[in-house]
């Protein structure tokens, strides 16, 4: 820019699930948020005003002093979609079709006019008539599946690579290859709906009793604890081709045209009914889970190689809702032909915002940029002052410490006695996982903080396994992890030692996040200092919240989910509050909070 002026692109990713923000300034994303944080709705779809309001703050700076606004899909081709399957399958999708209409013609249709007004409410600006003025800047539609694609290739830093993005459905890509050259992104080959390795996950999710778009996790949680007996029935819903591509045969899905996941004939086929949700699950679910993901994990290893032998490289990059299935990762790195992989950390639609603006960024700047994310710590963050300040007007009795190094061998000595802890402090992470500044941490050699931390503080489903965080310097000792880091919990792999039952799944493998004093210093020198008192370089790490909650944001929920639960310490900043000083049925009662039914 010849005036020296920074320039800026605000992302945004909504309407279908797990809405977002994002801003870059030069090329580099300062700023970016999930809007289920704020309205504390998860995975909140809704226009994003929170995040956005966030972003802008976090610049100090204006709607009018946006270059542009970058959308993560383009609305109409996605229409064109859901048009021509309804022809295709009418009179079937009769009431999904009017269901989805009702929503195309409220909203997405009108998607300009939608993104502009709501923007003018988000600046606040009004006329004479005290109507907010809608934005006029220009906007950029990015498609679905390039939005994941540029998510994970600018901020690889890698000059040349292959780019593998896979979830449920864009607006008809269901997956696709790209190449990225000099920091140029092509799109190459794609798989397109109703065939989709997303949505046959999804089915299952159904199919078992979970919820679509969020239960995935629950049912690759639910997979190391059965037998993949059933490969070769989930197999014969699939016709898989030597090019890694596959089709679904349609007869046993009814997601093309229904409000349900998979058809009579599916059920047949396995011969049970759907699972409702309360229902028990049994050790068939459990080995349905496993023959699922091994099924998965096979066809995106097919997909991984074909796209190796096709356009070769050293380095791959994954994104997609599917790319958050870090088992399938593990297998990618460990099996794939690829010498190096990178994962960007909101592979699912909430990274969208990011992707759309780093493309558009390519497109309108291309030169070569040093870095696109300098650190996934890109939400808000409270200064001690303000946090000081709640917990004295709210009447809460605190330490306080007063240096990082102090707080550090603190919060290791706590940590070392056993007490359950949450972490508050920094920038919070963006992307479905809490990296240090918004978790929970414990001690992972107690057996029982395991289902302490299940059961008495997540109040989740006790099959679920915690994940590690490990000093990235010592992380090779203890876990298989072949030489590569995983700092954002995005690969599963073995555990090579016996003494750290709460982390290991049943099947001896973990989801670890490795942590540097580059990427989280604070909460590098946490885990040294527990590591100084027991030689044990790794702690429990779960996000901050309970189960249906969206992870904290502010210091407040952060203090609220204390209260709710049987933690025994919170760490607000350079702020201890420990549980045995604080009356949590008082403040439940003051802050008006659901009492759970086991308190
Ligand atoms: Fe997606």
């Amino acid at each position: 820019m010849s005036d020296n002026k920074p320039t800026y692109l605000l992302g945004l990713a909504c309407f279908y699930h797990d809405s977002s923000a994002c801003l870059l300034k030069d090329g580099v994303v300062i700023a970016a948020a999930q809007e289920e944080r704020f309205t504390r709705i998860k995975h909140d779809e809704n226009f994003p005003e929170y995040s956005v309001n966030y972003c802008l703050e976090a610049a100090d700076i204006t709607l009018d002093q946006l270059s542009g606004v970058c959308f993560y899909e383009k609305p109409l081709w996605k229409f064109e979609r859901l048009l021509l399957t309804y022809i295709q399958e009418w009179p079937r999708g009769f009431f999904s079709f009017l269901k989805a209409m009702r929503a195309w013609l409220n909203k997405k249709l009108w998607m300009e006019h939608i993104i502009c007004k709501e923007l003018g409410k988000v600046s606040g600006i009004k006329n004479k008539k005290g109507k907010s003025v809608p934005y006029s800047g220009k906007i950029y539609y990015v498609p679905h599946h390039l939005s994941h694609a540029a998510s994970t290739y600018y901020p690889s830093n890698f000059k040349n690579a292959t780019v593998l993005t896979v979830d449920g459905v864009g607006e008809r890509s269901t997956s696709t290859i790209a190449l990225g050259e000099e920091q140029k992104l092509t799109l190459k080959e794609e798989i397109v709906f109703p065939d989709s390795l997303g949505l046959l996950y999804s089915a299952f999710t159904y199919y078992l009793g979970f919820k679509v778009n969020s239960g995935e996790y629950k049912v690759m949680g639910l997979a190391p604890y059965g037998t993949a007996r059933y490969t070769k029935e989930i197999e014969a819903l699939i016709e898989i081709f030597a090019d890694g591509s596959f089709r679904l045969k349609p007869e046993f899905f009814a997601y093309r045209y229904g409000l349900k996941m998979t058809s009579s004939k599916f059920a047949k086929h396995f011969g049970r009914p759907v699972r409702n949700t309360d229902d028990e699950l049994t050790q068939w679910h459990k080995d349905m889970a496993a023959s699922l993901q091994q099924v998965a994990e096979e066809l995106m290893l097919n997909l991984v190689r074909y796209a190796h032998k096709q356009y070769g490289g050293k380095n791959l990059c994954l994104s997609g809702g599917v790319a958050l299935n870090c088992v399938a990762n593990g297998r990618i790195v460990r099996e794939g032909p690829f010498k190096n992989v990178y994962i960007f950390p909101a592979a699912g639609d909430a990274g969208g915002s990011v992707g759309a603006t780093l493309y558009v960024n390519s497109i309108i700047d291309p030169k070569p940029k040093a870095k696109s994310i300098e650190t996934i710590y890109l939400g808000p963050k409270f200064s001690n002052q303000m946090i000081e300040s709640f917990l004295q007007d709210s009447g809460i009795k605190y330490d306080k410490i007063d240096t990082a190094a102090d707080r550090a061998v603190k919060v290791g000595q706590l940590l070392a006695d056993n007490n359950v802890i949450g972490l508050f402090q920094g920038r919070m992470e963006f992307g479905p996982r809490a990296l240090g500044n918004r978790s929970i941490i414990a001690d992972p050699r107690k057996p029982e903080n395991w289902k302490r931390v299940n059961i008495k503080i997540k109040f989740r489903e006790d099959f679920r396994p915690f994940a590690p965080s490990v000093m990235a310097d010592k992380a090779q000792d203890i876990f298989d992890l072949r030489g590569v880091d995983s700092p954002y919990m995005l690969l599963t792999a073995g555990t090579k030692v016996k003494d750290l039952p709460a982390i290991t799944h049943v099947n001896s493998s973990a989801r670890i996040q490795t942590v540097s004093a580059e990427d989280n210093k604070p909460y590098y020198d946490i885990l040294s200092a527990f590591n100084d008192l027991t030689n044990c370089p790794v702690v429990i790490n779960t996000s901050l919240n309970v189960r249906g909650e969206p992870i904290v944001w502010d210091h407040i929920d952060a203090f609220k989910c204390f209260i709710r639960t049987d933690m025994d310490i919170l760490v607000l900043e350079n702020f201890i509050i420990n549980a045995e000083e604080v009356d949590k049925n008082f403040f439940k009662t003051k802050f008006e909070l659901e009492v759970f039914a086991d308190d």
